[in-house]
């Protein structure tokens, strides 16, 4: 019996807007203070993409620098997954617009909607279509424009969102290193707490909508960061015990960057050193999708994770979903 590859990721990348939006800036749009926002959040600023940006060109940008760092080829890549809920268009796939833009024909490529959980899905699918001898080398993106569906005169959302792209590649890697474990989840009861109501098939978007807000982002915030705090320190103590460990054996844990508040929870709650937890979200707010890609991007450009280190990749988002990953780093 030929033994199960073990996956793990290889190589990160990741593309920001250069644009940035302090909350000073925030300060002049809607009736908020860089004091509230810092403390309630921990955000700073946050990265806007220009108007003639497209979701597909961030996830482009953040795919060449992982497979450059990775010394590959858009061609030596067997399926593309783009995790985002702000796509190009309602259809196509924007994970097509990206094949077609990184200049390879024929390679499968889809998108995957599981909120801010979306890059450790798509994390999660690499490990077993690779576990199962289905590909190889598998590219996960993560990105999000969420600065197109903010409703820019609602103080308790507009301050939280930022732009960007994360994207990692799996494939199999040498015995003792890779992908652990997952803990995936949803729970659709709370589907109405974080949306956008119209633009779907549910509600077709008409003028009313548009003067309403109803095509941005509706969120019940106490509702979410409720789930949050629960949701964040069960699915890693989850996902730990899976892969036979507890939070003594972890050295990094990459929490989706929402809230500085949720991610300290989770420090309590875990009973983890605070360094251990690692957080960018001051920088560039709320990324969606992009957020734990991102941030994992960074911490292993900071050399704050190094080869054999286990690391933790938490997130929770619309849906409401969650999905955390365990794995002993592979390069
Ligand atoms: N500036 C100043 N005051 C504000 C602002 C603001 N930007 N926003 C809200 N307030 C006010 C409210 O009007 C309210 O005032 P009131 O008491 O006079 O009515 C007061 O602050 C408290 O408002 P709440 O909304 O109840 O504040 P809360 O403690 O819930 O904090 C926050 C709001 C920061 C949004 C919090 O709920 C939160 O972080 N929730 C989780 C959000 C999240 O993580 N969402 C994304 C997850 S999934 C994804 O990533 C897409």
């Amino acid at each position: 019996m030929s033994k199960v590859k073990t996956a793990g990721l290889i190589s990160m990348g990741s593309a920001l807007p250069e644009r940035v939006l302090t909350n000073a800036d925030l300060e002049e749009i809607v009736d908020t203070s860089d004091e509230w926002i810092r403390s309630m959040t921990g955000i700073s600023e946050r990265r806007v993409a220009e108007d003639d940006e497209n979701t597909s060109d961030y996830a482009v940008r953040a795919a060449r620098v992982a497979l450059d760092r990775a010394g590959l080829t858009p061609g030596d890549i067997d399926l593309i997954i783009v995790a985002t809920v702000t796509g190009d268009m309602i259809f196509p796939a924007t994970a097509s617009i990206v094949q077609h833009e990184l200049g390879v024909y024929g390679t499968p490529a889809f998108d995957l909607g599981a909120g801010c959980s979306g890059w450790v899905y798509g994390l999660a699918m690499a490990n077993a279509v690779i576990a199962g001898g289905m590909y190889e080398r598998v590219l996960v993106i993560g990105v999000d424009l969420l600065s197109r569906v903010t409703n820019w005169t609602d103080r308790s959302t507009c301050i939280l969102f930022g732009d960007g792209a994360g994207a990692g590649i799996v494939a199999p890697v040498e015995d003792g290193v890779g992908l652990l474990a997952f803990d995936l989840g949803s729970d659709g009861g709370g589907a109405e707490s974080l949306k956008i109501p119209a633009g779907g098939t549910r509600s077709p978007c008409t003028h009313e909508h548009i003067d309403n807000y109803c095509n941005k982002i509706h969120m019940e915030g106490r509702e979410v960061f409720k789930f949050a705090v629960k949701i964040q320190a069960e699915a890693t103590t989850k996902v730990l015990a899976a892969a036979g460990m507890t939070t003594e054996h972890v050295d990094m844990v990459i929490p989706h960057q929402a809230n500085t508040r949720i991610i300290d929870s989770a420090v309590k709650r875990l009973g983890l050193a605070p360094e251990k937890l690692y957080q960018n979200l001051h920088k560039y707010g709320n990324t969606s999708a992009a957020s734990i890609p991102i941030a994992l991007d960074e911490c292993v450009q900071e050399g704050r994770i190094e080869k054999g280190d286990t690391v933790v990749t938490v997130g929770f988002g619309a849906g409401l979903t969650w999905g955390a990953g365990v794995m002993k780093w592979a390069y």
